[in-house]
C-alpha cells in the first residue's frame, strides 16, 4: 500500500522536459510582464535595483554591510584595496536571529540589527582607518520584496521565510535601520539597500565580467539579472547612462498551472504564515523541502500504517523535520541506511524501522528534491531565454556565468546535480557550454559593500 501511494506522489510531481519547457516559457512570459508596469496583478515584482553600475575592481576603502535575511545574520567589513589590493581584509560575525524577533516588532528586530553591529564596531579597535570628518559606510542586504525608491531606500513589500514582523509593510527599510542605530548612539551612513540576489550578484561580478544572473538557493529562492534599460518599459525617465539596470525578479512568487503542485504542496500553502504567496518559492527552497516530505510521512503513517499502528506525535509537528535532515537522508549511503535511521529517530522518536520502509523514505526525500532542483534549473533558463541566451544568436557564443548562493546550493550536492543537469537537458549541449554555474558564497555580502563603495556619499562629491 505504501508503495503504491509512492508510486502516485510520483507521477504527481515529475518533471519531465516537456513540463519543464513549459515552465521555461512561463517565466519568461512573467518576467516580460513584470517589466512592462508596476500592476498589482503582476506575479513577478521585477524590482528595479537602482544598481545600474557594478564593481569594477577599482573599489577603495574601508566598509562595512549588514545581511539580514538567511539562516544567519551577519555583520561584516571589508577593506577594499582598488585593482591591485582588491579584498584586502575581510572580517564577519554570524548570529542566528532569535525566532521571537522573526515575529515581533520592528522595534524589537531592528535594535537587535543595530547593536550587534554596535557590538563589531566597538571591539574592532583602531585598527581600522577611516578619513578625518568621514563617517563609516554601510551595505545593506535586506533579503525580502522590497520596493526600492532609490539606491538606499525601499519600502517593504512583504515578508516572507517565517519572518512577521509587525507593522512594517509600506515601511522604509532603511529608515527603520537608520532609527535603530540613533537609539544605539552609532553614527553610520546607509549607502546601499539590496536585496541578496543583487549583493550576490555584484560580488560575482567583481571576480567574474561574465556573471550576468544571480541565483539564491537557501532557505527561500530568488534571482536577479542584468537587464538593458530599454528593455524595461516600466523604467520610464529613468535612463542609466550603463545601459542597463539590475532587476530584482522575486521569482519566490511564479506560478503557472504547467507547476507540479499537489494537495500536500497545496496544504502547506494554506497553513503557511503567507498564503497564497510565493508558491515557486514553496516548491523549492530550503525552508520547505523538510516540511514536504513530514507532510508525505505523515500521510502514509495514517493511511498505510508506514510506521506501524501508532502515529507519532512528532510527525505531527509543522517544520520538525528540516532539509539539512532531508540532504542528510537522502544521501545516504550505508547499506543499511543508518542516517535515515537515526534521523527518523532523533526527529520524530521512531526506533525499529525496517530497511523497506527506511529505502522509502529516501525515495520520498528524493521525489521532494529532485521537482525542486528542476524546476529552480527551470527558473534559470527561463531568466536566459529573457534575454536571448538560450540559443547561440547572430554574435555567437557568448559566455553567461550564474552566480548561486545559498545553503541548499551549497550543501545538497544531489539538488546541485539535479539542477545542473535540467539546464543541461533544456538548453542543450552546445548552448549549456556557454553558461556556467558557479557557487558564489559569501558573495551576497561582499556585494553590498563593493555596492556602497561604488555608491559612497564621498566618491560622488569628488
Ligand atoms: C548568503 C547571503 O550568503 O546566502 C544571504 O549573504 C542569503 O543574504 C543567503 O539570504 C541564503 O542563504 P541561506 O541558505 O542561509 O538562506
Ligand atoms: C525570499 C525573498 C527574497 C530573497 C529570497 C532569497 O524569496 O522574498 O527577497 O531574495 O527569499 O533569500
Amino acid at each position: 500500500r505504501a508503495e503504491g501511494i509512492v508510486k502516485e506522489l510520483e507521477r504527481q510531481c515529475s518533471t519531465p522536459i516537456s513540463r519543464l519547457r513549459e515552465v521555461v516559457d512561463a517565466m519568461a512570459e512573467e518576467l516580460r510582464v513584470g517589466l512592462a508596469s508596476e500592476a498589482k496583478s503582476n506575479l513577478l515584482k521585477m524590482v528595479i535595483s537602482y544598481v545600474d553600475t557594478l564593481p569594477t575592481g577599482d573599489e577603495k576603502g574601508l566598509f562595512y554591510a549588514l545581511d539580514l535575511g538567511g539562516t544567519n545574520f551577519r555583520v561584516l567589513r571589508v577593506q577594499l584595496g582598488g585593482k591591485e589590493g582588491r579584498v584586502i581584509d575581510k572580517e564577519f560575525t554570524e548570529v542566528t536571529i532569535p525566532a521571537n524577533l522573526m515575529v515581533g516588532t520592528e522595534k524589537e528586530l531592528f535594535d537587535y540589527i543595530a547593536s550587534e553591529l554596535a557590538k563589531f564596531v566597538t571591539s574592532e579597535g583602531k585598527n581600522f582607518y577611516l578619513e578625518p570628518g568621514r563617517q563609516r559606510e554601510l551595505g545593506f542586504t535586506f533579503s525580502f520584496p522590497v520596493h526600492q525608491t532609490a539606491i538606499a531606500s525601499g519600502t517593504l513589500i512583504k515578508w516572507s521565510k517565517g519572518f512577521s514582523v509587525s507593522e512594517m509593510v509600506g515601511k522604509d527599510v532603511v529608515v527603520a535601520l537608520k532609527e535603530a542605530m540613533e537609539r544605539q548612539g552609532l553614527d553610520m551612513h546607509v549607502s546601499a539597500l539590496v536585496n541578496d540576489t543583487v549583493g550576490t550578484l555584484a560580488g560575482g561580478r567583481y571576480r567574474d565580467e561574465d556573471v550576468m544572473i544571480a541565483v539564491i538557493l537557501g532557505t527561500g529562492t530568488n534571482a536577479c539579472y542584468v537587464e538593458h534599460a530599454d528593455a524595461i518599459p516600466k523604467c520610464q525617465g529613468l535612463l542609466p547612462k550603463s545601459g542597463y539596470m539590475v532587476i530584482n525578479t522575486e521569482w519566490g512568487n511564479f506560478w503557472s498551472s504547467h507547476l507540479p503542485v499537489t494537495e500536500f504542496d497545496k496544504a502547506l500553502d494554506a497553513e503557511s504564515i503567507n498564503p497564497g504567496d510565493h508558491i515557486f518559492e514553496k516548491l523549492i527552497s530550503g525552508m520547505y523541502l523538510g516540511e514536504i516530505v513530514r507532510r508525505l510521512l505523515l500521510k502514509l503513517a495514517e493511511d498505510a500504517a508506514l510506521f506501524g499502528d501508532n502515529i507519532p506525535s512528532r510527525l505531527r509537528e509543522p517544520y520538525v523535520l528540516t532539509t539539512p535532515n532531508i540532504s542528510a537522508m537522502h544521501q545516504d549511503t550505508s547499506p543499511d541506511l543508518k542516517v535515515v535511521e537515526n534521523t527518523l529517530k532523533n526527529v520524530f522518536g521512531i526506533s525499529h524501522i525496517p530497511l523497506r520502509t527506511r529505502k522509502l523514505v529516501v525515495e520520498l526525500c528524493g521525489i521532494v528534491a529532485v521537482r525542486a532542483a528542476r524546476l529552480a534549473g527551470a527558473g534559470i533558463v527561463g531568466i536566459l531565454k529573457k534575454l536571448g541566451r538560450d540559443v547561440i544568436g547572430d554574435t555567437g557564443k557568448m559566455r553567461t556565468v550564474v552566480a548561486i548562493d545559498g545553503g541548499l546550493y551549497e550543501h545538497y550536492s544531489f539538488f546541485r546535480q539535479n539542477m545542473q543537469s535540467a539546464v543541461k537537458e533544456l538548453l542543450g549541449s552546445e548552448v549549456s557550454e556557454t553558461v556556467v554555474l558557479e557557487l558564489s558564497s559569501d558573495g551576497s555580502g561582499i556585494g553590498a559593500t563593493l555596492l556602497a563603495a561604488s555608491n559612497s556619499r564621498y566618491s560622488k562629491k569628488s
